[in-house]
């Protein structure tokens, strides 16, 4: 079976109620106007917009997904959100592992992968982000950092309906920098084959990995057309809904 391209958006920590609200009925109407498209959409806003995203998307194929959440189901953990609870909000997916998360909050590939597996437990996909910071590449560790991420923070039972990886090369986000396209198409095919190791061919081949770090309408093409490119995971041009529209529109997928 084919990978579905996905085309997602992290608002990261943006968005007021009112602009949330604006951003994803603006991304709710062109996907509906797109009609019938070979792409799947997803959004991920701040937890506060959960809801009334939700309620905005309603009735065009665009899915909903929080930026991150705790592996227990509920209890004393202040601040925190349970799986249970981003499932209960309408949900599909969770991003786990975002290198702002690694380098903020010190999250390890083994409380990632604890996150993972607990979101499968409720029910939802999570997007199981990977990527090398600047000084690693250029000591030449890109493959081994993100074979040691994909082996620490991918749960044993990930595959491809329940696991989207993310590669995002940590000095590529927000920077309009950006790696060549042999060079991303080289990472997500090393990942790949790291993936069927793991989880064996077959889970390896279906899942999908996205390309993430400074996608804008101008490279989609180069970047979404590679053959172990399976969508983007889309900061900064996902707040604004031309922007996050044209990615999709000039990537060649949709
Ligand atoms: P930018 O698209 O702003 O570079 O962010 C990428 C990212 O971190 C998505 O998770």
């Amino acid at each position: 079976m084919a990978r579905k391209t996905l085309i997602a958006g992290n608002w990261k920590m943006n968005g007021l109620l009112a602009d949330g609200v604006d951003l994803a009925k603006g991304v709710a109407a062109e996907v509906k106007k797109m009609g019938k498209t070979q792409c799947e959409f997803l959004v991920c806003p701040p937890f506060t917009l959960l809801t009334a995203v939700k309620k905005a998307l309603r009735g065009a194929k665009v899915a909903l997904g929080a930026q991150d959440v705790h592996f227990n189901a509920k209890g004393a953990h202040t601040g925190d959100i349970s799986p249970l609870m981003l499932k209960d909000a309408g949900c599909q997916y969770v991003i786990v592992g975002h290198s702002e998360r690694r380098a903020d909050h010190k999250e390890s590939d083994e409380l990632i992968s604890k996150k993972a597996a607990a979101a499968y437990e409720a029910g939802l996909k999570a997007v199981i982000c990977i990527g090398e910071t600047l000084e690693e590449r250029e000591a030449g560790k890109t493959i081994d950092v993100c074979t040691r991420q994909i082996l620490g923070s991918v749960p044993d039972n990930a595959d491809g309906s329940n696991t989207v990886i993310a590669y995002e090369p940590v000095w590529a986000i927000g920077t309009g920098k950006t790696p060549t396209a042999e060079d991303v198409e080289e990472v997500h095919a090393a990942v790949r084959k790291v993936l069927a190791k793991k989880l064996g061919k077959g889970n390896a081949n279906k899942m999908r990995i996205l390309y993430g770090g400074s996608v804008k309408p101008g490279n989609a093409k180069e970047f979404l057309s590679l053959p172990d490119v399976d969508g983007a995971l889309i900061g900064g041009a996902s707040l604004k809904v031309e922007d996050f529209i044209a990615i999709a529109k000039n990537s060649g997928q949709c």
